[in-house]
Formats: structure tokens, sequence, C-alpha cells
């Protein structure tokens, strides 16, 4: 069995995965103590992981009646993410390892996500993925387990940083995302025309920053802010970044397809994957296109120990090896960007 820590940024969680990769037990604690700043407070959350592991620990053996000393492999998030997050969780789960003798896998964030489809479809290699989260917004070929090629990330927000900015442009409260898509639903996508950054240029990058600055012109122009400004705004917004993120993805396979890989499956994962509409238009954009949509369990979009410790079983399926003196990086990136 594996043990897994995610504390890399505002949700804290733990893991019991079975080498079968039977998902034994899960906690996800949504830190909810960084609203009134509009945004993640790393000192707050760190503390907070802290306190909080010390209770969702005892609680996932309790309830599982497993023992501690029962666990053949210990793992945490060692990166990216903020610094202070990844020392609690990693530390934590190095003195597990210690004190049982046994190994301690260090586990990058972004490779979480990237697998966490592989939970639940049947994937051929190589493949697509969108990685769409509050910190990135990347596209990888997936080549295999361990080997991942960057194509294209954005050159200023992140797709789920701006959801949250536009959510606070709007007070609508965060994390924005499910806010937005909330408001979105009453909302029309044509009442407001906002900007597609980088639309003609022939590239795999992203950028977000331009949409942001539109709302908050948009925003300071109205006079009044009421709920069907709201809703309309949300929906404008929403649909321009499915344009613009339906855009790239068709690029990158027409681009993938001239240099000759034979790519069959694309997929969306991360916080901002767990959105109904930007679900619901990549399926039609493979469907069209002849590939298969796979997107992981809507509890493993978010952040989660879940997916560390599935990441985990498949370095060990691949015989990397443990290494207890990993030192946490708040950078680690997963690979160089290639360009098609
Ligand atoms: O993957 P994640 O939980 O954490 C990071 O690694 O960053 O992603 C969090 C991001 C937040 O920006 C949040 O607003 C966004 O995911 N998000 C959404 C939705 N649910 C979460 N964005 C759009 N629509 C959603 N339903
Ligand atoms: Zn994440």
């Amino acid at each position: 069995m594996i043990f897994a820590i995610e504390t890399s940024c505002d949700e804290t969680s733990v893991a019991i995965l079975s080498f079968q990769g039977k998902l034994l037990s899960h906690i996800v604690v949504n830190q909810h103590n960084h609203h009134k700043f509009g945004g993640v407070v790393p000192e707050i959350a760190s503390r907070a992981h802290l306190q909080i592991l010390q209770s969702i620990i005892p609680q996932v053996f309790e309830e599982t009646k497993i023992k501690v000393k029962d666990i053949d492999i210990f793992c945490a998030t060692c990166g990216p993410g903020l610094i202070g997050g990844l020392l609690v969780g990693s530390t934590m789960a190095k003195s597990m390892a210690i004190g049982n003798n046994k190994p301690f896998y260090p586990i990058n964030h972004l490779e979480g996500h990237i697998l966490s489809p592989l939970v639940s479809n049947k994937i051929n290699f190589p493949f697509l993925t969108l990685l769409l989260t509050g910190g990135h917004t990347q596209i990888y070929l997936v080549e295999n387990i361990g080997n991942y090629k960057l194509l294209g990330e954005t050159v200023d927000d992140a797709v789920g940083e701006s959801f949250d900015k536009v959510a606070k442009l709007l007070g609508l409260g965060y994390p924005g995302g499910p806010l937005i898509e909330k408001k979105a639903l009453n909302g029309n996508v044509d009442s407001f025309k906002l900007p597609h950054p980088l639309e003609f240029k022939k590239t795999l990058n992203f950028s977000f920053s331009g949409i942001k600055t539109a709302v908050n012109l948009l925003v300071k122009k109205q006079r009044r802010i009421d709920e069907k400004i709201k809703n309309d705004i949300s929906a404008s917004f929403q649909n321009k970044i499915i344009e613009i993120l339906n855009k790239r993805t068709t690029l990158a396979l027409k681009l993938l397809k001239k240099k000759g890989y034979n790519i069959k499956e694309v997929a969306i994962v991360g916080g901002v994957a767990a959105n109904n509409k930007i679900n619901e238009s990549f399926k039609k954009l493979c469907e069209e296109n002849n590939y298969n949509f796979v997107f992981p369990p809507q509890n493993m979009c978010g952040d989660n120990a879940a997916m560390i410790a599935w990441a985990c079983l498949q370095q060990y399926k691949k015989n990397i090896k443990p290494d207890l003196n990993f030192k946490e990086d708040p950078r680690w990136s997963l690979s160089k960007i290639l360009n098609l």
C-alpha cells in the first residue's frame, strides 16, 4: 500500500492506495480561510496544512483499520507549489517513512495531474493533455510514464487564475472557477466582446491577462453591476476561454499530425477540467475530429493526494528509485519546451 500527502497549495489531502490501484481512503480538505484575502496566503496555508494533517492522517488509518507499519511506500508532493506547504507535507511523509523504515518517493504535482485520467480510462501513448490549474496552463505530449514534452504554456496568467481574478472583479468570491461557471449558466455568451490574445499567432502558448484587463475596464464602465451583468460577463468570459483552449488544442493536434505522431486521446486535467462547459466543448471537438476525449474522475480534477499516490504507483512499477533526500522544489518543472 502507498500512503500519499498533497499540500502544494490550499488543499490538504491524504490518501492510501493499494498496489492494485484501489483507492482505500482519500480525504481532501479545502482551506476556506483565504477568502477574505482574495487569494492564497502562503504562511496561513502552511500552518493550516500542519494542523489539518494532524487530524486527517489518524482519520485515514482509523477508518480503514490499516496500520502505519503496513504501508509499503510513503510519498508526497515535492513541487511545484508554495514552499511552506511542500515542506510541511513532505517532511511529514518523509518522517513516517524514516520511522517505519520504508521508502519515500518525491512526486511532481504536475505529473500527478497529468496521469490522473489514467485512473478511469484506458489510454494509448502518446496522448495530448491540457493541464489547466490555478498556477499552470500547459499543453503536454505525454509520450509515456515519465516522458513528457511541453508543447506550449501561458506567458502570463494561468487559466484558473484568470477565472479567480475575474470572479474577484465581479465580487463573486474565491475560488472563482465554480462561481463563474454557475453565473454563466444564466448569462448570454454574446453580450460582451472580449479579446482573444495571440489569436493570429502560430503558437501553442496562451495569454489570459488581456482578458482580465478587458473585464476590469468593462466593470469600471458599468454604472451598476447587477446580477444580469455578472451573469453575462461570466458567460462571455467563460466562452472566450473555451474558444482559446479549443483553438490551441486544434493547432497542437494539427502540428503533431504533421510531425507523424499518431495521437488517439486528448485529455484535460487540473481544477479547471471540472468545468462542465469546458468539458462539453472538448468532447465535441474530439468527436468532430475522431479523437477520444478523456478526463480524470471529478474528485481528482482539483488538488488531491489520490493522484499523487497514483503517480507514485506508476513510478514504482517503472522501477524508478525512491529518494528520501530529494530537496523540495517550488519550481520543479517536468520538461523543457519542444518546439513543433
Ligand atoms: O488544480 P487545482 O485545484 O490547483 C492548482 O494546482 O492550481 O486548480 C485550482 C483552480 C482554481 O483557479 C479554480 O478557480 C479553478 O481551478 N477551478 C475552476 C473550476 N473549479 C475549479 N475553473 C473553472 N471552472 C470550474 N468549475
Ligand atoms: Zn494542482
